[in-house]
């Protein structure tokens, strides 16, 4: 059988991950390879009903609601979309997933860690990313990038941010053969050769 791949972007708000998955899925594609992308939250037709409320910034929400909306869409998003199209061999581009919830619900809103990561584990069963592309962003790059239309979560405050990007790079300690840093501080195509060189290895390694 076909292996597929699972591959994850994630990085703060403004790190331009989106666009680096947008030209790796053209990249992808021109070499010959089955490429779908996704997204969390809201993939499926129930998941974008979930991301309406979680960023619709004129409604307020609790933390805990917040945090197993995105756990729910998760949960779903797995089980409807990933496992399928990985079990087809497909290469699977998703930008943000678990590493997102640690990062956010719990470096960022201050969350226990340890339960979250117990709470990802009944969500996604035992698919884990083959790959994690860490798009690490200072501040102020990012704030520029993001612009003044934010919504709920861009809207948390530069100290939140701060947390949620110290919390993306202990994830990168903790995982270091899975989650790659990428500087998103560079230029679009320079930021998009080193992403290039990280997926050119796992391709030709596995
Ligand atoms: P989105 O518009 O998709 O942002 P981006 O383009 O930066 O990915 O909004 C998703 C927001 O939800 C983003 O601020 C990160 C946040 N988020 C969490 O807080 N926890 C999660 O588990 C996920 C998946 C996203």
């Amino acid at each position: 059988m076909k292996k597929g791949y699972f591959i994850t972007f994630e990085g703060a708000d403004g790190s331009g991950k989106t666009t680096q998955l947008n030209m790796l899925k053209t990249y992808l594609i021109e070499q010959g390879f089955d490429v779908v992308t996704t997204r969390e939250p809201g993939a499926m037709e129930t998941g974008k009903e979930i991301r309406n409320i979680l960023l619709n910034n004129e409604t307020s929400i609790s933390e805990k609601c917040e945090m197993f909306l995105f756990l729910a869409d998760r949960a779903n998003h797995v089980e409807m979309f990933i496992e399928p199209n990985l079990s087809a061999g497909k290469i699977i581009l998703c930008d943000r997933h678990t590493d997102s919830t640690i990062a956010y619900q719990g470096y960022g809103r201050g969350r226990d860690i340890k339960l979250l990561k117990e709470l990802n584990d009944i969500a996604v069963g035992n698919i884990e990313p083959d790959l994690t592309l860490l798009y690490d962003v200072s501040a102020e790059t990012a704030m520029e990038r993001v612009g003044k239309e934010k919504d709920r979560m861009e809207a948390s405050g530069a100290e939140f941010h701060k947390r949620v990007r110290e919390g993306y790079l202990e994830l990168q300690k903790e995982n270091p053969e899975r989650i790659k840093i990428i500087n998103a501080d560079n230029s679009i195509n320079e930021v998009f050769e080193d992403t290039k060189k990280v997926i050119n290895k796992l391709l030709q390694e596995s």
